[in-house]
């Protein structure tokens, strides 16, 4: 772990010049590790904010500078959770400039967790040369095989035999918790006081009592969602992109939390697959013919998919599922999925050999990082343990989001929402609602039409519960969140809001519409606007 430097009051000068005080606790900034065009400090933290004689943990703080005309900061979790603020800053805060018009400083951190810099970080259970023998046979490492609507008897069988032996694990996994070398921390790094260190940023770097500005992607806007509700007079611009449903997350055994996420990801796998079949094979891979239908590019995909489960290695079926999925996620990477990523994921699936999928493991992190940071988190945010749920109840409602939600990626196991009912822990704090505080500042909701992690029904359900508190904005396109497809209507709505806190008049019922820029491509020549046009006019309804 990295030390902090000077801890007393110090000034800092601006880029434009004015005078900063830096208050205790913050350290001066300096370049960051691994990414020196950035700006770190850290800040002492209190690991428990309700009880100081716990100690302290310490934040690893970033800061991207304005490239314009300074007018303020804007604080920014990018989500997971688990996600690190200092990558995040180094690959999306270009994007984030553009939508400010490079006025602010964006700050962000790598939140309680999270990382090897931040203490407390990384959330170690199993030492790594354990980590293979603990799952060792288990559907953990194996993954589900399954295919189309799970009817399959044998398949179904093989699925339920092993409840009863991940009962056993995950049970175990939470004993290791509390055995290992994090035991002591784990209920220190939720989202509570992920929300009080961020209070603590603020006002460390702007100012005591500040008002804060804050952009929340994903997981970040439950963040968001707390935060303006624990800090009612603290709220000054704040947007949420990519909006978890908080009334959820504080209702709703985590489980349950799987079918909410997938709930666009058909309509934005649709998307890819027609994108695709619009490119032809010469504009991506996965299309067979110069005038192949999305349906042609879907088959391609479902017979590495039949394949995968007919023949099955180690976890070549969910690394392909895994692999598909993560394409949905930024649309300017399509061509790279379409072309490269997937092709060779078929590829791997069609060689079938236990040498190659230990190549495709390693580059799908998720199923490899052994830290359970997610995990930790969201069930430490988690409401209590329902006791009469085990992995039979948790199966159960798997297979039902296969059936009823999404066929293609329901599937993807394990996830960290079905891993609470056994985690040991809760948050010290945690904050249940309700979500419907008045702010200082109205709030700003926006998310895509297609987004394959947080659908736009989340969005209209919080901005029905923040009612005249917030605007919502949906934005017509594809993606996780809002940054990585441009529309000038979203930058324009985005820097009105920091100018003046202008809001447009969208509402849970009758958002305001942003078209995605009519020269943004999915893949050579293939627009974003007419994909959204053809998927907007699929019928789509039975996927609801
Ligand atoms: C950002 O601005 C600070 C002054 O506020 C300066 O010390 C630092 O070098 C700048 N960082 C980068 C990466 O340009
Ligand atoms: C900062 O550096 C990283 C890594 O070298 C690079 O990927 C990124 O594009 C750079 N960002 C900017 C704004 O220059
Ligand atoms: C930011 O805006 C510039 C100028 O419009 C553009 O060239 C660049 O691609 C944009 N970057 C991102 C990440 O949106
Ligand atoms: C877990 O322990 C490791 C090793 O000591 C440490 O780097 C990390 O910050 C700890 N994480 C938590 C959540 O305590
Ligand atoms: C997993 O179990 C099999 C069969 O019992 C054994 O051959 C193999 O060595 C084990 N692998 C690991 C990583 O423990
Ligand atoms: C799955 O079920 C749905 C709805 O019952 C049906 O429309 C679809 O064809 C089924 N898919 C497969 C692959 O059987
Ligand atoms: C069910 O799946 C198993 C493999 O998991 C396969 O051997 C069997 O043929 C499938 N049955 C049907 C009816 O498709
Ligand atoms: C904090 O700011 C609010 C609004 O600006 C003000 O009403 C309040 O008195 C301030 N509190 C303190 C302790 O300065
Ligand atoms: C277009 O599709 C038809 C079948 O629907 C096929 O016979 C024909 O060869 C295809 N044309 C091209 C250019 O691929
Ligand atoms: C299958 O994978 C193995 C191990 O990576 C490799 O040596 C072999 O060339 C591959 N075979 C084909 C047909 O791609
Ligand atoms: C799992 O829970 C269900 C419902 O609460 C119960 O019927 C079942 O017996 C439990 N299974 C085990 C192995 O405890
Ligand atoms: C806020 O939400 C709570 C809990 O959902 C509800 O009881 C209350 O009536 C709401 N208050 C307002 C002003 O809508």
């Amino acid at each position: 772990m990295l030390k902090a430097g000077a801890a007393a009051a110090l000034a800092v000068v601006g880029l434009t010049g004015q005078m900063m005080t830096v208050r205790a606790g913050l350290s001066g900034w300096a370049p960051c590790p691994q990414y020196g065009n950035l700006s770190c400090a850290y800040l002492d933290v209190p690991l428990d904010y309700h009880n100081t004689s716990a100690g302290n943990g310490q934040l690893l703080v970033v800061k991207a500078n304005a490239t314009g005309e300074r007018k303020g900061t804007i604080f920014l979790n990018p989500g997971g959770p688990g996600v690190s603020g200092l990558s995040s800053l180094a690959t999306d805060g270009e994007a984030l400039m553009n939508r400010t018009g490079g006025a602010y400083d964006f700050v962000s951190w790598d939140p309680r967790g999270v990382g090897p810099y931040t203490y407390p970080g990384n959330v170690y259970c199993i030492a790594d040369d354990e980590y293979a023998s603990f799952w060792n046979g288990t559907v953990e490492a194996t993954g589900i095989n399954e295919i189309g609507n799970f009817t399959n008897q044998t398949d179904i069988q093989a699925l339920y035999s092993q409840a009863p032996i991940l009962d056993k694990k995950w049970k175990e996994l939470g004993d290791r918790c509390l055995s290992g070398p994090n035991a002591t921390t784990l209920g220190y790094i939720g989202t509570a006081a992920t929300v009080r260190d961020l209070v603590g940023l603020a006002d460390a770097i702007v100012g005591k009592n500040s008002t804060i500005n804050y952009w929340g992607l994903s997981y970040g806007t439950l963040v968001g969602a707390w935060f303006i509700n624990m800090f009612p007079d603290r709220v000054g611009r704040v947007i949420l992109d990519g909006v978890l449903d908080a009334t959820r997350v504080a209702s709703a055994q985590s489980y349950q939390l799987w079918s909410d996420q997938l709930g666009a990801v058909e309509d934005a796998y649709t998307g890819f697959a027609t994108a695709c079949a619009l490119a032809g094979p010469d504009g991506c891979k996965l299309a067979p013919s110069a005038n192949s239908t999305t349906q042609d590019v879907v088959n391609v995909l479902n017979g590495a998919i039949k394949l995968g489960h007919d023949h099955p290695v180690q976890n070549h079926l969910t690394i392909l599922r895994a692999t598909m999925y993560s394409s949905l996620y930024q649309p300017q990477q399509w061509a790279e999925y379409g072309n490269e990523l997937l092709p060779q994921t078929i590829a791997t699936v069609e060689n079938g050999t236990a040498e190659s999928a230990n190549s495709l493991t390693k580059r799908d992190a998720v199923y490899t990082q052994n830290s359970y940071t997610e995990a930790a988190v969201v069930c430490a945010d988690s409401v209590d343990a329902d006791p009469s749920v085990n992995t039979t109840v948790v199966f159960d409602n798997l297979v039902d989001v296969i059936r009823t939600v999404s066929p293609s990626f329901g599937a993807l196991f394990p996830v960290p929402w079905q891993r609470c009912s056994y985690w040991p822990v809760r948050g010290t704090e945690r904050f249940q609602g309700p979500f419907n505080g008045t702010f200082a500042h109205k709030v700003l909701l926006i998310g895509n039409a297609y987004d394959n992690a947080t659908p736009f029904k989340e969005a209209a359900h919080m901005a029905e519960v923040l009612g005249d508190q917030a605007a919502l904005v949906k934005q017509n396109g594809f993606g996780h969140t809002t940054i990585y497809q441009s529309s000038a209507c979203v930058t324009d709505i985005i820097t009105a809001y920091f100018n003046d806190g202008t809001l447009p008049s969208g509402t849970s019922s009758n958002p305001t519409v942003c078209a995605i820029d009519d020269d943004v491509e999915l893949f050579p020549g293939v627009k974003s606007v007419d994909v959204v046009a053809q998927v907007g006019a699929t019928d789509l309804s039975d996927r609801d």
